[in-house]
């Protein structure tokens, strides 16, 4: 063949493939407002950085005519390209190919990516858009699945793993997201669910939209599975970047530092009003996240969900640091089943990708009631416990007010290898408020008294006076210093500039066994 030939052959190769399942469905995708595979993996990366890998790949099943129907790619574009100059891995199913669904081919492609980025060390991306298994292949797609989930398994901690949902994502398939360590929903366009509406129907017949069923805002604030909910596609990947801009390649690496103007020792006077020093009263704790943070910027993770607790990132003088936060604003903070297992996932995310903890602690205790003990308080409320205990990552704790009971020990506490816990004049450190502590201590007592109201209020404040602030726990130890708000920002980042070198390990194993 002549020169010209085997380039126009390349050439039209090229050409057919950046189609994708034609220029109809192209135009389809857009009227529906959805990018193509190719558009997403562009606006994901830094400019011009994409490199193909698998352009050619067409499927080999012969069953249902489909031997006469090839595309190239087969409905996936692979390949790896840079974020902020930072390799990453990607795969965008291509929807327009097959409705996106997943062949063996298509899997062996996702496959031969995420090695390359285990190999390689560095995060995977996978926008997820797709009518599921291939319904021609059959098994084949089955097993694909699965090849693809061992993988996510065994990169779990090991490289991060993101998940964008921009179209269906049904079946078995969801699991794949589901393993990743955050899942993003675009509003309107992508829902998830493991049985569609039709088939609830036939079971349970209970009638259900796909976006009741399985879309952004249920995903978001029901049930928890996703952490991000954005507004249309542009939105996910300025988020997907800004994501990972708080997170390392791999777990052997640390986050990149972001040098900032914002000064180091810049003084919260704003926190001396925030926290009211009466314990009823509420208070937004994500003001004084963001009073203290670099620029004031915090990237909320979850945010719908369990909004007793609050969890994200935050850079203090630069280096990524994780925050978990009870939140007085809702619940009175106390800790639930939900916001366990939301906060949980988080520290262990945090402390697989040496990324430091932040712990703000006010959390009046347990939330009671049999719904909670019904739904497993006891084991939910273990897994942040044990990982919390379990996190070998630099560990600060500030506690604002309240950390009472079980709730004090499990909130980062120094007992449980925080590396230096801190606390405002407003904190009361108790095994219960006041009022209940005086109303089982001195039940007999109030009830012959000739005045029981003004012998409780004398009680409530001589236990008060003992137990609710934090100098008896500052003189045992338990707290490092007892800081003035206005300094809190300066302390945390001098806190954690201290930690930096910090070692520290868990006894050898094959794995602990959290309780799930
Ligand atoms: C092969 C598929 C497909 C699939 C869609 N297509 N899903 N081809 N296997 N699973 C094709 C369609 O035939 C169509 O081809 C094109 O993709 C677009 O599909 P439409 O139906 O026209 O699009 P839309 O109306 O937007 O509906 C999208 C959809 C629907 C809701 C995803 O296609 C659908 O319900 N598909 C089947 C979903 C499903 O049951 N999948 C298997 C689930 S079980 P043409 O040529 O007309 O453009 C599963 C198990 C995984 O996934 C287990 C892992 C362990």
């Amino acid at each position: 063949m002549e020169r010209e030939e085997l380039d126009a052959r390349l050439s039209e190769m090229n050409r057919q493939a950046e189609l994708g399942g034609g220029q109809a469905r192209i135009d389809k995708q857009h009227a529906q407002g959805k990018l193509t595979a190719r558009e997403r993996v562009d606006a994901l990366l830094d400019p011009g950085t994409f490199v193909e890998i698998g352009r050619f790949v067409t499927h080999d099943c012969v069953d249902f005519g489909m031997e006469q129907q090839k595309i190239l790619g087969d409905g996936v574009v692979t390949g790896h390209g840079r974020i902020d100059g930072r390799l990453v891995y990607v795969f965008a199913q291509d929807f327009t190919v097959f409705g996106g669904s997943l062949s063996a081919a298509h899997a062996r492609k996702v496959c031969k990516i995420m090695d390359l980025a285990m190999r390689n060390g560095a995060p995977v991306f996978g926008l997820n858009d797709s009518g599921g298994a291939r319904i021609q292949e059959g098994v084949a797609s089955l097993g694909g699945y699965a090849d693809i989930f061992l993988r996510n398994t065994l990169a779990s901690g090991v490289v991060p793993q993101i998940s964008a949902i921009l179209g269906p994502c049904a079946g078995g398939a969801v699991y794949s997201p589901a393993i990743t360590d955050f899942i993003a929903m675009v509003e309107g366009t992508s829902y998830m669910f493991v049985t569609g509406p039709d088939v609830i129907k036939t079971v349970t017949h209970e009638i259900v939209s796909k976006e009741d069923l399985g879309g952004a805002d249920t995903h978001n604030s029901v049930s928890g599975v996703a952490h991000f909910q954005v507004p249309d596609e542009k939105a996910m990947f300025a988020l997907l970047r800004e994501l990972l801009s708080y997170i390392p390649q791999n777990n052997l690496e640390e986050a990149p530092p972001r040098p900032t103007d914002d000064p180091h020792d810049r003084a919260t006077p704003e926190l001396v009003e925030l926290v009211p020093t009466n314990p009823n009263r509420p208070y937004d704790i994500k003001e004084l996240i963001a009073a203290i943070a670099d620029e004031q910027r915090f990237l909320e993770v979850a945010s719908g969900y369990a909004q007793n607790i609050v969890v994200g990132f935050l850079r203090l003088g630069g280096r990524s640091v994780g925050v978990v936060a009870n939140q007085p604003n809702m619940l009175a903070g106390c800790l639930d089943v939900n916001s366990s297992i939301k906060a949980a996932r988080f520290v262990r995310f945090c402390d697989a990708f040496n990324i430091p903890l932040l712990t703000l602690v006010d959390v009046p205790g347990f939330l009671p009631g049999t719904a909670q003990e019904y739904g497993g308080i006891i084991k939910h409320g273990a897994k942040l416990l044990y990982a919390f205990a379990e996190a070998t990552v630099p560990k600060v704790t500030l506690i604002t007010r309240k950390a009472y009971g079980g709730a004090y020990d499990v909130m980062n506490s120094k007992h449980i290898r925080a590396d230096l816990n801190f606390a405002f004049p407003t904190a009361e450190i108790a095994v219960m408020g006041a009022e209940g502590a005086v109303n089982i201590l001195y039940r007999r007592e109030l009830a012959t008294s000739p005045d029981p109201e003004q012998a409780r209020k004398g009680k409530v404040e001589q236990y008060r006076e003992r137990f609710a602030n934090p100098y008896d726990a500052a003189s045992k130890g338990y707290i490092d210093a007892v800081i003035r708000p206005e300094h809190t920002r300066r302390v945390l980042v001098d806190a954690f500039d201290s930690l930096e070198g910090k070692r520290d390990q868990n006894p050898p194993r094959k794995h602990g066994n959290i309780p799930l």
